[in-house]
């Protein structure tokens, strides 16, 4: 893409400009780079670090040091968006003793119109403002951030595109996110992702190919492939090419690593899927299937195109073609005008799908999602009593899945998690299941075999076998 290549070529020339701004002629100016949310973000955060890597920049955590800070921010819930708030409005100070220091905002919340008029009016020190579909053209925003000495917003239209090239800083270790697609098609009535993400499009198979080898090749033992509804991959693309045969194709890259994916939605996980994870050797026995509700009166009001029934069918032929498979879900709790009766369709859910584990929300209103507009007549108090009623059903029904690994001997991929120093790593399983154990910091980032003797909330315990 001609576009990416003008963006390298700003960035190449705004090197010398930016130590000689920083007064840091032995050492490069240093960024950090904050973000927040899902994966996806995290994954667009290690590109925009790779950019600014590009830029001559090297990285710290430390908001002191830092000579650019940039907040990579999410819009998913209320409380999502009062951090980011809370992290802009401590750097007012900072900015006020370091004036030269550049502040930049981007990301999902970048995305919604009041967002940005919030930016404006309020947070003055903020330099500079961009949303995802503008990410690859960070030099020639902070080009002129500095030329104009102005502030800069550049919130642009989503174009369709896939900008492909940008060379992604990833953290080092053994795991990689991987996105295979952009956006949202879908409009669960709640959410918020298809209005700032914009429309679903997905990368070409030969260039998520490419850099699958290169990962593998680089060492990454553990990859997820990563969209917002990944069972949906391809559609669009001049190639026909389904997630499965995708799969397929990374599956066959040799070496010693395992693929996962997130994030799976029912209405679109087909039979066909689950025979390809089931054949696939390095594709994990672990499915992320968020189902959010248990009611299908209240799975129709949030949009999901399958119901309650539609759903445990597919777990049923899950269960059946991988045997030792595991689920974990996404589940919101006080939807607008959902009954006591109704979240306890949920519970009952719960109590028959046995998920390892849940990621478990109070609803919130999003600014322009349908929801939003529609009578919410349950109190927030009410809804925290449900919260953790369900919380405490999960917390059983988690131990219970847990228990039977005891006495079994599990193969993990080693992890320092930042306890290696006392001698303690951590480990996950191919089915998502946290290990701890005792060993050598030496071991981290290689797949061992653990004996598992004990079980707590979250973790199962063992020792080196
Ligand atoms: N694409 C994924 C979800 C991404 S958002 C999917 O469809 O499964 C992650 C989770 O945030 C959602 O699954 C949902 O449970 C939760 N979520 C999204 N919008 C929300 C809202 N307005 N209030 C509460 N939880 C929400
Ligand atoms: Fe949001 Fe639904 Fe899209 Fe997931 S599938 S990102 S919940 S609109
Ligand atoms: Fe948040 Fe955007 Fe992800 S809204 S959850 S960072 S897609």
């Amino acid at each position: 893409m001609d576009a990416i290549e003008e963006q390298d070529r700003i960035a190449q020339a705004l090197r010398a400009r930016l130590r000689e701004r920083f007064h840091t002629q032995n050492k490069n100016p240093l960024a950090m780079v904050h973000t927040f949310g899902c994966q996806q973000n995290v994954a667009d955060g290690e590109k925009l670090k790779g950019i600014l890597a590009q830029m001559g920049f090297s990285f710290t955590d430390s908001p002191e040091q830092a000579d650019l800070i940039l907040f990579n921010t999410c819009a998913i819930r209320e409380n999502a968006e009062t951090k980011v708030f809370g992290n802009i409005g401590n750097l007012k100070q900072l900015k006020a003793v370091k004036p030269a220091l550049l502040i930049g905002i981007c990301g999902c919340m970048t995305e919604q119109p009041h967002v940005v008029e919030k930016l404006k009016k309020s947070y003055s020190y903020v330099g500079f403002v961009f949303g995802s579909h503008s990410a690859y053209r960070l030099p020639s925003l902070i080009q002129s951030c500095l030329d104009e000495g102005k502030r800069v917003f550049r919130v642009a239209p989503d174009d369709g595109c896939v900008a492909e090239g940008i060379p992604a800083l990833r953290e080092e270790g053994v795991k990689a996110w991987l996105p295979i697609m952009y956006g949202c098609d879908n409009f669960c009535s709640y959410c918020v992702v298809p209005y700032v993400r914009g429309r679903e499009r997905s990368r070409r198979p030969e260039r998520i190919l490419e850099e699958f080898k290169e990962l593998v090749q680089a060492g990454y033992k553990d990859i997820t492939l990563l969209g917002q509804n990944v069972n949906s991959y391809g559609k669009g693309l001049e190639e026909p090419v389904d997630f499965s045969a995708l799969l397929e194709r990374l599956n066959a890259v040799p070496g010693d690593f395992r693929i996962r994916f997130m994030t799976s939605h029912p209405k679109d996980c087909s039979h066909r899927l689950i025979d390809t994870i089931a054949k696939c050797e390095k594709v994990c026995n672990h499915i992320h299937l968020p189902v959010q509700s248990g009611s299908s009166r209240i799975l129709r009001e949030m949009n999901r195109h399958y119901d309650r029934e539609s759903y445990l069918e597919l777990v049923r032929y899950a269960r059946e073609k991988i045997p030792d498979v595991t689920l974990t879900s996404d589940i919101i709790v006080g939807f607008p005008g959902e009954t006591y009766e109704e979240f306890r369709e949920t519970l009952s859910l719960l109590e028959e799908v046995k998920y390892i584990s849940l990621y478990t929300f109070i609803f919130s209103p999003r600014l322009g999602t349908r929801a939003a507009s529609l009578p919410d007549p349950v109190s927030g108090e009410e809804k925290g009593r449900w919260f953790r009623e369900l919380l405490a059903l999960q917390d059983e029904i988690g131990l219970e899945q847990m228990r039977p690994y005891i006495g079994q001997t599990v193969r993990v991929l080693a992890e320092d998690w930042g306890k290696a120093g006392e001698g303690l790593l951590q480990g996950r399983t191919e089915s998502n299941l946290i290990v701890e154990f005792p060993g050598p910091p030496s071991l981290a980032g290689q797949f061992v075999r653990v004996k598992v003797e004990s079980v707590k909330k979250w973790a199962l315990l063992g020792n080196l076998a």
